[in-house]
């Protein structure tokens, strides 16, 4: 099915299990252990055997030596595979090569050596016996030191480096009111709750492997090209997810390791990167500088607005698009906005939730903030006046739909925005200074293209099948809602069966396309099987109308089941977008509200309350939507408070590399959330008229924090994490 014409009246917008909020359906095999996650999977295939993975204790050189005889030697072990036994990789699209390193070490904890034993333990200890000495060679691990060597990217990603409109440096010259300022934001770690894990099993030259990926059919294709084999000899599985946050969006060398082991072994072999391997083996969200420019006049209309961000990533990596943002978020007629990346031999940076508008917004918000300050207006009132109906680099492009004032408006009712003292300092509870702040949440809707297949068999019952992958987010759910609303039968009658490249390819996971993607597939796949449904009936599908397991045409009634009497129905289908994207801007908004309270005497930090309100198209499950938006506030706290992978910039690695070191908040260190949708749909997004959410809950939060310090203290911390020490 193509669309690239506003999505018009369909059976979903009936509503009766879409948008209603439905329990998870994969929530009591969660609750009670059935889920398997890619390392329990114990019985899938017999005699499986365990790899370790040893990482490189350099960040930058060679391998000059390897001495591996005490380790083949030592007790239950099957194999030990280097970068020389495996031969030479191929380059998936995203250098997964890398992945086993040798001769040539690119970064700290790069995967050397996989050690496979009976058990884990003798795997740990034979990999402990593995002498590798090293040539190690000058890197360069600090993004504030190579910043001025910082060039323009050109890599092959569809964000450019730069934009201008107007006269940027004359309209910032002549403001009469200015803001110029530079922001920085730490490396962040995904350190999702299940590691990277797989299970590997040759079958002949047939590979499957258990593992826990954000994007299948991606997964396949690297896969493939890495190992040289063909993709068709692949089976990727990974139906249930503990957390990826974009660090499963790629092969990591778990699935690699575990496939070259199985291989040297001769038997299954299966994974885990090891919790402290994990935070410089594999991706995080990179730093980066970022210098704001507003312009306004004394009324507060900006005239010019500039971002300018710095980031650093290995030779072959790409910038952070911390700027996105900024290039649609407010209105202005003169605006620049420039991304720089340095090479840094620190490990690969990649996406993390929300890549780009997660670390821009925390800090362009802040500049918002300060700017409204100087201004003397209210920061809600600064940011209104400034909204743009149209792209603002691209006037004649609208957005397809933008309620960003009206989550402000909604917003500031709810919490209380008019009892914020303007002043700061100035509300005092016992000990806590209290303050509250606000940012704006801004994320684009990307939609993708996606298939599915759903089958009817003779009891009634509807299975769906495609690719598509539950991160925790609620897919198994929201897929079920969808093809229960298109055949009108009970979520009860429908089994839905995801993350298997032997099913039809979907949207994956990521970019927070998931869920209006991949259920618009579904939508697609049910509206092909009715036809076939209506056909076998012999009625009009036109007229058909499919609701309480019948169908009904007329005054005629069947029971949808009696279509798949002689044999299952099924229907496949793909949805495929045209060029809406042209024409219109897709994104999604919200407003973050939140109050803290500051210690007086010790600075340490509280949240207090925070709510959203988002304008994010249909939500298909406000229950799921709800789980995804409160645990992205709670991770945008994380960033805001805490989070910092510390470099240790002569060694070139991340130091805090455990959940030890690197803290993260839990839903208990924040008293009361409280999230608010908006009743919109957007049938531009796809006939599911719905769009993302899971980004858009992190998108601002931490700017929100920080001008609730601000607003607690009088202090203005533009560097994260907002630490104690930074506000004594
Ligand atoms: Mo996301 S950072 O595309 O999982």
């Amino acid at each position: 099915m193509k669309f690239d014409i506003p999505a018009t009246q369909n059976p979903i917008d009936r509503q009766s299990i879409v948008g209603q909020p439905r329990d998870r359906v994969d929530g009591p095999l969660k609750v009670t252990g059935g889920a398997r996650y890619a390392y329990e999977q114990h019985d899938v295939v017999p005699n499986q055997a365990y790899g370790y993975v040893l990482g490189a204790t350099i960040a930058k050189g060679r391998i000059a030596s390897m001495d591996l005889k005490a380790a083949r030697a030592s007790a239950g072990v099957l194999a030990v595979v280097t970068a020389k036994e495996a031969g030479k990789l191929g380059k998936g699209k995203r250098n997964t090569a890398k992945l086993l390193g040798g001769p040539e070490i690119a970064h700290y904890h790069q995967a050397v050596a996989l050690v496979v034993a009976e058990t884990f333990e003798q795997a740990r200890a034979a990999a402990s016996l593995i002498r590798v000495e090293y040539a190690q060679t000058k890197g360069a691990f600090d993004l504030e030191a190579a910043k001025g060597r910082a060039i323009k990217p050109t890599g092959e990603d569809s964000s450019p480096a730069d934009t201008q409109v107007g006269d940027f440096a004359g309209a910032f010259a002549t403001a009469p009111v200015a803001l110029d300022q530079t922001y920085t934001t730490p490396d962040h770690s995904h350190a999702m709750m299940e590691p990277p894990a797989t299970l590997a099993a040759w079958d002949g030259d047939k590979l499957t492997l258990w593992t826990s990926n954000q994007m299948i059919d991606w997964g396949v294709g690297d896969l493939a090209q890495t190992l040289r084999i063909p993709k068709a000899n692949i089976r990727l599985v990974s139906p249930f997810i503990g957390g990826g946050f974009g660090g499963k969006l790629f092969l990591r060398a778990d699935a690699v390791l575990a496939g070259l082991g199985a291989r040297a072994a001769k038997r299954p072999v299966k994974i885990a990167l090891q919790r402290p391997l994990m935070f410089n083996n594999t991706t995080h969200r990179p730093a980066t500088i970022q210098r704001i420019r507003i312009g306004a006049d004394r009324d507060g209309r900006i005239t010019a607005i500039g971002h300018e961000s710095w980031s650093g990533d290995l030779p072959d990596g790409g910038p952070e698009l911390a700027v996105q943002q900024t290039r649609l978020l407010y209105a202005g007629a003169n605006r620049m906005t420039a991304m720089r990346l340095a090479v840094l031999d620190l490990p690969e940076g990649n996406a993390m939730r929300a890549p780009g508008e997660a670390p821009g917004l925390m800090a362009l918000e802040i500049a918002m903030d300060e700017m409204a300050e100087k201004l003397g207006m209210d920061p809600i009132a600064f940011r209104a006046l400034n909204d743009t109906q149209v792209d603002p680099e691209k006037p004649k492009r609208p957005f397809s739909m933008r309620r960003l004032n009206e989550c402000f408006k909604i917003g500031a009712e709810r919490f209380g925005w008019d009892r914020r003292l303007a002043r700061p300092g100035q509300s005092r509870d016992g000990r806590w200074l209290v303050g509250i702040g606000v940012a704006a949440a801004f994320r684009n809707n990307l939609v993708m293209k996606s298939a599915a297949r759903v089958r009817l068999d003779a009891h009634g019952t509807v299975t769906v099948e495609t690719d598509m992958t539950d991160i925790g987010t609620g897919s198994y759910t929201i897929i079920a809602q969808t093809a229960a609303e298109m055949l009108g039968v009970g979520l009860d009658k429908v089994v839905v069966r995801l993350g298997d490249s032997r099913f039809p390819v979907s949207a994956g996971s990521g970019g927070q396309w998931g869920a209006n993607s991949s259920t618009a597939g579904v939508y697609a796949a049910c509206v092909k099987l009715r036809e076939t449904v209506a056909q076998k009936l012999g009625i009009n599908s036109a007229e058909a109308v499919f609701a309480n397991g019948e169908v009904r045409a007329g005054n005629r009634s069947m029971p949808l089941a009696s279509a798949a009497e002689s044999g299952p129905v099924v229907g496949e289908d793909t949805i495929e977008y045209g060029d809406l994207d042209e024409t219109h801007q897709q994104s999604t908004f919200g407003a973050h509200f939140v109050e803290v309270g500051v210690d007086v005497a010790t600075a340490e930090t509280r949240i207090r309350r925070m709510l959203a309100v988002c304008s994010a198209g249909r939500i298909l499950n406000p229950k799921t939507a709800r789980s995804q938006v409160i645990g992205a506030m709670t991770m945008g706290v994380g960033a805001a408070l805490m989070e910092e992978l510390a470099v240790d910039t002569r060694r070139g690695f991340f130091v805090n590399h455990d959940l030890a070191g690197y803290e993260v908040p839990v839903h208990a260190d924040i008293p009361h959330q409280e999230v608010i949708f908006l009743e919109e749909t957007d049938p531009m997004s796809s006939p599911m008229k719905a769009k993302g959410v899971g980004e858009l809950g992190i998108c601002g939060v931490g700017a929100a924090v920080a001008n609730a310090i601000y607003n607690a203290t009088g202090v203005r911390v533009r560097n994260y994490p907002i630490t104690l020490d930074k506000l004594l």
